[in-house]
């Protein structure tokens, strides 16, 4: 399904209120909640792990959408299984093997997405995209949130929205999303748009302008 998915990113949020945001960011539209999982090692900065997924879990119906930071990677794909991921999202750069870490995300009932770095040929994934359920370009450098879109990205999306062709595979945006560069990701590509601090500092999904009419515009 193409229609365009919106996953606010609870790495804006506030921590000492997920349930309660999640709930709100349901309510006011949201299709997928992103979960940003960082380890202090793959990228300088360390967030939270399966429990917090298993903590919002019951507080929404939305999908959970997880993008792993972290390496290595397999020993905790299990535990995110069964904190209720519904996609799970590994980036390239983590790991030798990331052919069977995808492989063993779907043998544990999740969809499996691959990631990759500003940095990162999209022909990284060219050899993955029978494995693949979701690909996830970031257009900033996986760490933090707020920071300034790479504009060199949208060749990058538009070519892989080229190589994925008719494959069921999402085309995921992560990174400076907001009124002015969801158009442009949207024109080049993308199906499913995160956004962090365009939504929780804009204050609503809506006024974060991202989807909707502003969208629909181009
Ligand atoms: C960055 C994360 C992003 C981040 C996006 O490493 O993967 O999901 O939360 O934040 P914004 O939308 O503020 O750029
Ligand atoms: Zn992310």
């Amino acid at each position: 399904d193409r229609t365009l998915k919106i996953a606010p990113s609870i790495l804006s949020a506030d921590f000492a209120a997920f349930g309660a945001e999640v709930r709100a960011i349901e309510a006011q539209g949201a299709d997928w909640v992103h979960v940003d999982v960082m380890d202090g090692h793959f990228v300088p900065n360390i967030t939270f792990g399966p429990q917090l997924v298993r903590a919002i879990r019951p507080h929404v119906k939305t999908v959970m959408d997880v993008h792993l930071m972290i390496a290595p990677v397999d020993p905790y794909i299990d535990a995110f299984a069964d904190a209720g991921a519904d996609i799970l999202t590994a980036h390239v750069e983590a790991g030798p093997h990331v052919h069977r870490t995808l492989q063993a995300i779907r043998a544990a009932g999740m969809k499996a997405g691959v990631a990759l770095n500003p940095g990162t040929p999209a022909e990284a994934v060219a050899p993955l995209l029978d494995d693949v359920d979701l690909v996830l370009v970031m257009t900033v450098n996986p760490g933090f949130g707020g920071q300034k879109f790479l504009h060199p990205m949208l060749d990058k999306i538009a070519a892989l929205r080229a190589m994925i062709g008719d494959r069921e595979i999402h085309l995921e945006v992560d990174g400076g999303v907001d009124a002015t560069t969801a158009p442009l990701v949207a024109q080049a590509g993308a199906d499913a748009l995160v956004a962090g601090s365009a939504v929780f500092r804009g204050g609503s999904v809506e006024k974060a302008g991202v989807y909707g009419e502003n969208i629909a515009a181009i």
